[in-house]
């Protein structure tokens, strides 16, 4: 079983309004990391009992650090984005599955994410031996993050919803305009419900596998307590009716195993 380790902040900056970007320190934790994959992230103020469930954004393997890159929603990431160079966080993980990379391999493979569901995207771009990579990534506004990191591994497709940056829509519509010219072989997807349905609905129509990070409010992040499931096609073998923990089973799953 795993237990709780003790992180070293090595350096925190604020990418866009409210998002920030965070490299902790610890070897265990890096070394069994893998793209897709998330850590809790626990808070020093003991009244927030429950860790934040946070995806890992990069990994590096060899100065055992990971980067997480989050939005300050409540208490609890704002709690984080105080967090300085030196101090230190408890966190438990690498929790979850991860993205099926060996998948990609030799394939077209598409990224798409939206909002705060970009992050865990670039350790696949960086990773994934695909015969080429094309991040979509969908933001509200020209007010962006991790593009430039992007840049680096894939051919990247921004869309914005106010039309301020890149194409006028969502990442969904910008997929659909980018695959006129180049058909995905394969895609992984990361976002609200309501992107995952809706790429999951254009990849059934093309014939194309996809895969699928869901989010669901979260308490005990290990599998032990039911509060993250979401709605399967199949009977589940640990809880004899149709859903999935998503932070056991998933949070990665092929999207013609769920419901969206
Ligand atoms: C698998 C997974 C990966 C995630 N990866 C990221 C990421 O890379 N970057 C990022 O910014 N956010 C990510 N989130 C969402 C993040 O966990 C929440 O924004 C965060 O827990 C909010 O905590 P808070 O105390 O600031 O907010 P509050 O709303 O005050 O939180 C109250 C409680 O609800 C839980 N909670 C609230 N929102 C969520 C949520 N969306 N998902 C799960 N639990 C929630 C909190 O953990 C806490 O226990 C991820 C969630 C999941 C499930
Ligand atoms: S959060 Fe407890 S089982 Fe998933």
């Amino acid at each position: 079983m795993k237990k709780t380790e003790t992180a070293k902040v090595i350096s925190q900056e604020e990418l866009a309004s409210g998002i920030f970007s965070l490299w902790l320190e610890n070897e265990n934790t890096a070394a069994d990391a893998k793209a897709g994959q998330f850590v809790n992230v626990y808070c020093a103020e003991k009244s927030r009992l429950l860790p934040r469930p946070i995806s890992i954004c990069e990994i590096d393997r060899e100065k055992g650090r990971i980067r997480l890159v989050y939005r300050i929603k409540g208490e609890g990431t704002k709690e984080f984005s105080r967090l300085q160079p030196g101090d230190t966080v408890k966190i438990l993980g690498p929790n979850g599955n991860g993205f099926p990379l060996e998948e990609a391999e030799g394939k077209l493979l598409y990224l798409v994410s939206g909002g705060i569901g970009i992050p865990p995207m670039l350790e696949c771009a960086k990773e994934a031996d695909s015969a080429g990579t094309v991040s979509v990534m969908g933001y509200r506004t020209a007010d962006t993050f991790l593009t430039a990191d992007f840049d680096r591994y894939a051919k990247c497709v921004i869309s914005t919803d106010d039309g301020s940056l890149g194409y006028h829509g969502n990442a969904v519509q910008a997929l659909e305009a980018a695959a006129d010219t180049m058909m995905p072989e394969i895609i992984f997807a990361c976002g609200p419900k309501v992107l995952l349905a809706a790429v999951k609905k254009f990849a059934e129509e093309a014939g194309i596998p996809c895969w699928v990070s869901m989010e669901e409010r979260m308490a005990c992040g290990i599998g032990a307590c039911l509060a993250c499931v979401c709605e399967s096609v199949e009977t589940d073998e640990h809880t004899h009716v149709k859903n999935k923990r998503v932070c056991k089973e998933g949070p990665v799953f092929a999207a013609g195993e769920i419901v969206l």
